[in-house]
């Protein structure tokens, strides 16, 4: 095969796949002033795939209960479907149309997008909501949401009788939460649909109007008795749209539900595989980015990337590598996109490049199926991805990075094709790619599943083995689970749901190990400092550590340290952080204040993004432990409490210094080490708990904070007793 690139490196071959063509390329105006911009955007909508099926897909939907929608990305599904079905009159009654998604930014961006495509503000008509952000309103009715989140609103009206339609997006990346609402929707569809045919009956004899109730006008006699009896359904239909081309396991699933083809449109993509497997990736990355900025056509580069810190330290070196270019070279723009960026900033990514710009987009596996970014004509593609894996044995969930499979890698290199012919970059060799798995495992038989088996508890739920899961989850791993839920309070003995412990902990929106540590904290009066440290876990990497400026964020860092460990050292961070923010705010706006904040952040090497999305977090978690009615309270300067409080609360995580300096998990037994990034990295105390474990080449814990392994029998007396104890010294 002939070698891609001459000068630089070009180390790629070319490979024999081809997409095929089957459409034309659309156009991309960058100065379109709002008129023109509209009329561009309905443009746009008639010209994709979808449009020309859109009265077929409503009459399959009022024909068909269950509709199983598949369909290439880009094609229209996630944006167009609900317009079309609101249109189709869906909502006429008031049920609302819900779209659920597996990442945040998806439901956040389309949102966006389909508010402006039916040029409404976001929030009335269309909106969404996602776990820490809601932007909906009564009048919302067509609704973007995490899969997570309907979850949750079903503990609270477990019909889901305010929505007309679910459509569950994106079911082919068989999320743990969608394959969970999947089941769960499988069961409210049936209740919903016996609620219809069941009270017609008793209705005849109890609510003398019994005559305006015929079976075959099912629908509109729900709708009759709802104002007399408010407590009747109408149907619920559902959508499953997929961009996998095998729809048959979610038809099985539905009982042989309908599946529709939806046809997309794809240019031809070149592949090319470098010669030899690249040592280390993101070096390889950044090499393949400028290779295509200086020596390919016009295009902007779609690069996947594994997580948030990756990102940011590639866009770094792509910055300080141009800065290295004659002026000419240097019109590149970095564009970061992940499930954690604030909403304003992940817009920016569908914005077109300025004339004569060639945008490059670091983005994790978002990218791949969930958001169709316009204007990428080349995609480079390491081939990696941050996984969710889970060890039954020692119970321990953790994020490692892992080959994609080879359909990953065919959504991936599809991004290219979307407007015109294109180019992939795979950083591994083409025998490789034959190595890959076909596909991805679903989430579920690879994650810890206490948080899903306790979301079912409260959904009433009880046989969790028995539940009809699309694919069953490792039973060992859902005795495990059931364990550390009755360790934690949240279940009985019998595996029942404990109330009210179960029950608060299933309604707050974080893992139940947090939860408990909310509940138990206002008992230890350290309510104020736990809410603080929770909303403070949730966010990657608050501190930020530039490769050129080690020492000087290591000093800033100190500043905020604490000798007891990480979760004061964040608390600390936090409580700094607002005290600035208040103080700035005296005599000056709101946005000054927020501007000095980020100013201080940067010179504190504080990610201010994180640190953001954590005060965001803590306003709402503060709202949701209020509306349960704990008490907020400090423990002000007895941060022993504190230290209790994260004992009694992550007891599950406790580990002791071996001789060797390393330690073992007490309840697991498995081996670990403090991560660099700890204050505890030095001074190894003799018991810590922790909250992360980050497999790399070793197993390393990060968020620590030391504790007496006293404690342990005293605070958690259910998982350790006093004897055990005394073999531990
Ligand atoms: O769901 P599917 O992958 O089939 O397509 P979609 O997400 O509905 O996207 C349809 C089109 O809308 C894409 O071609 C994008 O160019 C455009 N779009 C956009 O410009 N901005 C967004 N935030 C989302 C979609
Ligand atoms: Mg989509």
């Amino acid at each position: 095969m002939p070698t891609m690139a001459q000068g630089g490196r070009s180390n790629f071959t070319h490979s024999n796949q081809q997409h095929q063509i089957n459409g034309k390329i659309s156009n991309y105006d960058s100065k379109a002033n709002l008129f023109a911009r509209r009329q561009k955007i309905q443009h746009q909508r008639k010209s994709l795939p979808i449009a020309s099926v859109e009265k077929r897909l409503v009459e399959e939907v009022r024909t068909n209960d269950t509709l199983i929608i598949v369909g290439e990305t880009g094609s229209g599904k996630t944006t167009q479907l609900p317009q079309y079905l609101f249109n189709g009159g869906f909502c006429h009654d008031g049920g609302i149309i819900g779209i659920t998604q597996p990442r945040r930014v998806a439901a956040v961006t389309v949102a966006k997008r389909v508010a402006e495509e039916c040029g409404v503000e976001l929030g009335q008509k269309v909106g969404y909501s996602i776990r820490f952000e809601d932007a909906t309103s009564s009048s919302t009715r067509i609704k973007y949401m995490t899969d997570g989140f309907l979850l949750r609103e079903a503990l609270l009206d477990p019909h889901l009788s305010r929505y007309s339609v679910i459509i569950v997006d994106e079911a082919h990346e068989r999320t743990v939460q969608t394959d969970v609402l999947l089941g769960l929707l499988k069961s409210v569809q049936k209740a919903r649909s016996r609620s219809i045919s069941e009270p017609l009956n008793i209705d005849h004899t109890k609510a003398n109007n019994g005559s305006l109730l015929k079976k075959e006008n099912a629908v509109q006699g729900v709708s009759i008795l709802k104002q007399h009896r408010g407590r009747r359904f109408t149907p619920l239909k559902l959508v499953i749209m997929s961009a996998s081309l095998d729809a048959r396991s979610f038809s099985e699933y539905f009982g042989g539900a309908r599946a529709v083809h939806v046809q997309g449109r794809q240019f031809p993509v070149d592949i090319l595989y470098t010669r030899s497997p690249e040592t280390d990736y993101v070096d390889a990355a950044l090499i393949t980015i400028f290779q295509i900025h200086l020596e390919e056509g016009p295009g902007d580069i779609l690069v996947f990337l594994t997580g948030q810190e990756e990102i940011e330290s590639v866009e770094r070196l792509v910055q300080e590598r141009l800065l290295q270019l004659p002026e000419v070279n240097q019109k590149l723009l970095t564009f970061p996109i992940f499930s954690s960026l604030p909403s304003e900033k992940q817009m920016k990514v569908f914005m077109p490049a300025p004339v004569g710009f060639r945008k490059v987009i670091l983005a994790t596996n978002i990218a791949e199926t969930s958001v169709t970014i316009p204007g990428i004509k080349y995609v480079i593609d390491p081939g990696l991805v941050k996984a969710r894996t889970y060890c039954c044995q020692t119970g321990i969930e953790s994020l490692i990075v892992v080959a994609t499979s080879k359909a990953q890698a065919l959504q991936r290199s599809g991004r290219a094709g979307r407007e015109g012919p294109g180019k992939c970059f795979r950083l591994y060799p083409e025998s490789e790619f034959q190595r890959l798995k076909d596909s991805t495992m679903p989430e579920i038989q690879r994650c810890n599943l206490s948080n899903v088996i306790l979301q079912l508890k409260a959904l009433g739920v009880d046989d969790i083995v028995g539940f009809d899961f699309m694919e069953k989850p490792d039973r060992i791993a859902i005795v495990r689970s059931l364990e550390s839920l009755y360790l934690l309070g949240a279940l009985t003995e019998e595996y029942k749901l404990a109330e009210p412990v179960g029950n608060q902990m299933a309604r707050l929106p974080v893992e139940p190990i947090y939860s408990k540590a909310l509940i138990l904290a206002s008992q230890f009066n350290c309510l104020e400092e736990m809410l603080i440290t929770v909303a403070m876990l949730q966010v990657e990497s608050i501190f930020y550590t530039p490769r050129d400026k080690l020492e000087e964020s290591r000093t800033a860092m100190k500043c905020f340290s604490s000798p007891e460990g990480d979760h004061q050292t964040l608390l600390n961070v936090y409580r700094t952080a607002n005290e600035f923010l208040e103080k700035s705010k005296i005599g000056t706006s709101k946005e000054k204040a927020e501007k000095n904040l980020r100013k201080w952040c940067k010179e504190n090497f504080i990610n201010g993004r994180s640190l953001r999305h954590a005060r965001d977090v803590h306003s709402q978690i503060k709202g949701n432990v209020e509306q349960m009615g704990l008490r907020v309270t400090s423990c002000e300067d007895d941060m022993l409490q504190f230290r209790r409080c994260l004992a009694a609360s992550f007891f599950l995580n406790a580990a002791l210094k071996q001789p060797d300096g390393t330690y073992r998990v007490l309840f697991s037994g498995q081996m670990v080490q403090i991560h660099p990034s700890s204050v505890l990295f030095r001074t190894k105390p003799e018991c810590i708990i922790f909250n992360e474990l980050v497999r790399t080449n070793h197993n390393y814990v990060r968020n620590i904070t030391r504790i007496d392994y006293l404690w342990l029998p005293e605070l958690a007396p259910q998982c350790y007793t006093l004897q055990e104890s005394e073999s531990w010294c």
